[in-house]
């Protein structure tokens, strides 16, 4: 990162972080893990997840980025030398997620294709998912035209422009989805077996936390999905927040910039959750939320659109460009942090770096798409889901690069820097960090422990 410019007020910093943060993770991850794990439950667990661990991490990568101005790869290695390899390890999980990342992205745009041309209602058919992605060619030259535009982004230099453009884009992506969640409520369905679901059903599993039938081994799986949600989500875990933080000026307001993240990025998911959840139910019932895997967005959502008639295509077409835009910013963000890593290590030029990383992304990003094709597998993984390709390298990502990560940065700063180091960062503007104590207790004890213990349960060499 050669010409490193503060953001000008925490403003900026909060829409680059924002961009970053709102992306396919809050709109198409979000929703189909609270579906498999039942509603609810999924919902408080990640709520109680976020205002402890996730401001904990974030609070601490952003002052990391602060303190020392550098990129992930290095600046562990400033805080506490001999650290380095974590900043290695930190860009290991961008790079991993590129490939699936522009995948879905891919899928995303095709769903534009699709309703701007007017066929919206075939994409609301049973099966039309399943044999778009089980093809060919078509995920991979959708998923291809996603990862050249980021890489033209990156290239071009123009983050800054399309980070501004959030700041119109993200609150219409809001109202839009508040609009299809509101509709989404008022939808019944009555299906072949003549029983009668209806939206406010729907919403009542999304909210309500129902323990029945609840094992242990469940929860510890509801557990560790959030975990992994939420550090995707979050971007943290990964190095990203670092390359950000390192941006903030210095008389920026750090504590209120996160906090601000945190709500704007869970407002998003938790939205997403309201348009998608009730509506699958509606139109499939409690087997369709149980059964629910990355498809669920792009099958459950045109049904909604179809239902609402003429205006449908219109609201797919314009949701389907803002959920494309708010993709492009979080992938920019994933590929910058690669990128910029590569350019940092082996001293080579942006462009070069750029098609370097354009070139891993693409062959694991074909390797992805065929998936569902050449390379078809079923793997059980260790939270009941079967895997293809795509969700074989999310788990590995989420759910093992990223807890080992996670531990490392609390034991860095809770045990070998210090808390502190953190702290006097949030509070050299004479603001006060309000969540101090809370922070230490997290940082120190109970975010290492759990996230042994769910790293454990993730890697499935232990079943509990
Ligand atoms: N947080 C982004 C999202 O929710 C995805 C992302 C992952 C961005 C990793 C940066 C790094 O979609």
């Amino acid at each position: 990162m050669n010409d490193r410019k503060s953001f000008g007020g925490s403003i900026g910093f909060v829409l680059a972080a924002a961009g970053s943060a709102v992306g396919l993770g809050n709109i198409w991850r979000f929703p189909y893990l609270a579906a498999k794990d039942g509603g609810g439950l999924f919902l408080l667990v990640y709520l109680i997840l976020l205002v402890t661990f996730g401001f904990a991490l974030l609070s601490s990568e952003v002052a990391i980025g602060r303190k020392t101005k550098q990129s992930p790869l290095t600046a562990y290695d400033k805080i506490q030398k001999g650290w380095k390899w974590l900043g290695i390890c930190a860009c290991i999980v961008p790079a991993i997620i590129m490939p699936y990342y522009s995948a879905i992205g891919g899928w995303v745009l095709k769903y534009f294709m699709v309703f701007a041309s007017g066929e919206g209602a075939q994409a609301a058919q049973d099966g039309f998912f399943g044999a778009f992605i089980t093809g060919q060619y078509d995920t991979v030259g959708y998923m291809a035209v996603f990862l050249v535009a980021c890489t033209a982004v990156i290239v071009l230099g123009v983050n800054k422009g399309i980070e501004a453009s959030s700041k119109i884009i993200m609150p219409l992506l809001i109202i839009l989805i508040l609009i299809i969640s509101l509709y989404s409520l008022t939808i019944s369905y009555n299906d072949p077996s003549g029983v009668t679901r209806t939206g406010m059903e729907g919403l009542a599993i999304y909210l309500i936390p129902n323990f029945d039938g609840l094992t242990f081994s469940g929860f510890m799986t509801i557990l560790m999905d959030a975990m992994g949600q939420l550090f995707f989500s979050l971007s943290v875990a990964m190095g990203i927040m670092i390359a950000y933080g390192s941006y903030v000026s210095d008389d920026a307001d750090a504590v209120s910039a996160v906090n601000r993240i945190e709500f704007f990025d869970t407002l998003v998911a938790m939205l997403a959750g309201l348009m998608i959840i009730p509506a699958v139910y509606t139109f499939m019932g409690v087997e369709g939320l149980a059964s629910s895997g990355p498809g669920l967005m792009f099958v459950s959502l045109p049904k909604v659109f179809q239902s609402m008639g003429s205006m449908g295509t219109i609201i797919g077409v314009m949701f389907f460009v803002m959920v494309l835009f708010a993709a492009v910013t979080s992938a920019v963000s994933i590929m910058e942090a690669v990128v910029s890593s590569i350019m940092d290590e082996f001293h080579i030029s942006r462009i070069k770096a750029a098609v370097i990383e354009f070139v891993v992304a693409m062959v694991f990003g074909i390797v992805v798409c065929l998936g569902y094709n050449d390379f078809y597998f079923e793997l059980t993984l260790p939270n009941g889901a079967t895997a293809q390709v795509l969700d074989l390298m999310d788990y590995v990502s989420n759910n093992l690069l990223m807890p080992i990560v996670a531990i490392a940065t609390c034991v860095l700063i809770g045990w070998v820097a210090g808390p502190q180091v953190a702290i006097s960062e949030f509070e050299k503007n004479g603001e006060s960090f309000s969540r101090t104590k809370i922070y230490i207790f997290m940082i120190k004890y109970v975010a290492p422990v759990m996230l042994f213990i769910l790293l454990v349960k993730s890697s499935g060499l232990i079943t509990f």
